[in-house]
């Protein structure tokens, strides 16, 4: 957060994205072009200029300890991770996890942070505000140095080091602008052997543009390589807080959120950090903390309004980027490959859960929305789009990756969502793990309800296979 400058909830009442206004939506074919006319990271449609300035300043800017960076941490800007291509990309970071199961099921060892494995920590550093508590504490005779360990793999953990790949982030405001029920229909629509699991979770920040979300209403969720996350708003709060260290707290319709709020601890042996030692943003005031917000909360709006809905400021902005990146536009330059690919995605399978079906947004989608009016940003209405995926978990056997939500039996977590396709030839890194650097390679490991195609796949000539590949990276 920057606490200097764009943040300006008040005094933006006219900065609302225009996109299309209200005017007829346009038709498929002027959507279809203006897509693939776009440049990686371009805009959809006519967004707000200064909106859209302030937000993608948001998505890149480098977050400090004074801004509550820590204590533990994978990177300091959302920019930083996605980057491949253009701001908002895939990216090289591959992030940690762990866990192990219990009679059968998953336990992500809540008591030692979760499955999460931050790989950063803030180390050790001056504090002139240490607590009388934890003076000394870290070394005798420096009363003000902290010293904040890192996140190891707890000895219990039976799945760890398990790789997470930075996605990319093209295209997928339209993604959260689709109703839950189209999802349900393209699992009715799949073969009985690979369809695919909607997932359905609850909704912890609502993005208050849609009167469908409430706190702990369900929606489909589609964000993440399990599909854990409901929308682009809380997906935003929950990485502030688990990539950067960024704990904030917001309030809907009155309801004040805390999931977001509490600091992430390293679970080194013996290890909570220090009281005060979480990082230099300023501690909450005694109002807030009488609020039953954290005193540690990086960024909080203090007691909520009776029906005021207010996000974070950043969280707003970082979804409100994300809203208006177009998807990647498909790239037609190996025409006879391609031509002749197309047919041997669907044949050989994969279009059963790498769907090539039109998605359509709603004729009049919500907004993303900070609550008030006052900010909004919105995709375009009756826009056709292709990611190549239904966004649904499929069972992937011995490719899944054993981590899921407390419970989950062995066969849940092995559930992934289907990969989008789309803007796949601007990556360098595949697979959920990043394991892959090439399509065949990830193709080979699909196993499980994706092991028809891959077998399909393998049965296909060289010269089929090549077309078959550059259609997919044509996407
Ligand atoms: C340390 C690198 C890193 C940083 C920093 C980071 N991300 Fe990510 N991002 C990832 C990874 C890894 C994933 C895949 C996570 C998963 O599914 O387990 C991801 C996935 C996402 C997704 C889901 C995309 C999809 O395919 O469904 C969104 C949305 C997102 N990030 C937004 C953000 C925002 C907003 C920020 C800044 C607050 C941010 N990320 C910061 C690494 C990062
Ligand atoms: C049963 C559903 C299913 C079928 C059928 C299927 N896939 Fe996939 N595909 C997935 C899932 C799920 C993932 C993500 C797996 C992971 O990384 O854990 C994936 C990942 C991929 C990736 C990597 C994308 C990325 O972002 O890293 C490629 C490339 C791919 N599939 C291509 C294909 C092709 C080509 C076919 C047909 C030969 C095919 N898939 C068939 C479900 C399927």
């Amino acid at each position: 957060m920057d606490r200097n400058g764009w943040v300006c909830r008040s005094s933006c009442v006219s900065l609302v994205v225009g996109l299309l206004g209200c005017s007829a939506p346009p038709q498929d074919e002027s959507n279809v072009g203006r897509a693939n006319q776009a440049l990686l990271g371009d805009p959809v449609g006519g967004v707000d200029a200064a909106l859209l300035t302030e937000a993608k300043a948001a998505f890149q800017n480098v977050e400090t300890i004074n801004d509550g960076v820590g204590p533990i941490f994978n990177e300091r800007s959302c920019g930083g991770c996605h980057a491949n291509g253009a701001l908002g990309g895939a990216g090289e970071n591959i992030e940690r996890r762990f866990g192990r199961f219990v009679n059968g099921l998953f336990d992500p060892l809540a008591s030692s942070g979760g499955s999460l494995r931050q790989l950063f920590s803030l180390g050790n550093f001056n504090n002139p505000n240490l607590p009388a508590a934890s003076q000394g504490r870290c070394q005798p005779g420096n009363p003000s140095l902290c010293c904040v360990a890192s996140d190891v793999n707890p000895s219990q953990a039976t799945v760890r080091d398990v790789g997470r790949l930075t996605t990319p982030l093209f295209g997928l405001g339209l993604v959260d602008a689709m109703p839950d029920s189209f999802f349900d229909a393209l699992a009715a629509q799949e073969p009985a052997s690979i369809r695919g699991v909607v997932n359905r979770v609850p909704v912890v920040l609502p993005n208050p543009g849609d009167p469908t979300q409430s706190v702990n209403s369900t929606r489909v969720g589609r964000f993440g390589w399990k599909a854990g996350v409901p929308n682009l708003l809380q997906f935003s709060a929950d990485a502030y807080l688990n990539e950067m260290g960024i704990s904030t707290q917001s309030c809907f319709q009155g309801t004040s959120i805390l999931a977001f709020a509490v600091e992430n601890a390293p679970n080194a042996p013996g290890g909570s950090s220090l009281e005060g030692c979480d990082d230099l943003a300023p501690a909450q005031s005694a109002e807030n903390v009488a609020a039953g917000i954290p005193r540690t909360t990086d960024d909080a709006v203090g007691p909520c309004g009776a029906s005021r809905t207010e996000i974070q400021d950043d969280v707003f902005l970082f979804a409100a980027f994300m809203t208006t990146l177009a998807p990647p536009a498909r790239d037609l330059s190996d025409q006879t490959a391609i031509t002749r690919g197309e047919p041997l995605f669907t044949s050989a399978g994969c279009a059963g859960c790498h769907v090539t079906v039109a998605f359509r947004t709603p004729a009049n989608p919500f907004p993303v929305d900070i609550g008030d009016g006052s900010e909004t940003a919105r995709v375009p209405g009756n826009f056709v789009f292709h990611p190549y995926s239904d966004f649904l978990k499929h069972d992937m056997g011995s490719l899944g990756d054993q981590i899921g939500n407390a419970g989950d039996s062995l066969a849940v977590t092995r559930q992934m969502r289907t990969a989008p396709l789309w803007g796949l030839r601007f990556r360098n890194h595949l697979l959920h793990d990043g394991r892959a650097t090439d399509v065949p390679t990830a193709i080979r490991a699909h196993a499980g309800q994706g092991a028809a195609a891959r077998d399909a796949f393998n049965r296909l000539s060289t010269t089929d296979q090549h077309n078959l590949v550059q259609f997919v990276r044509s996407l």
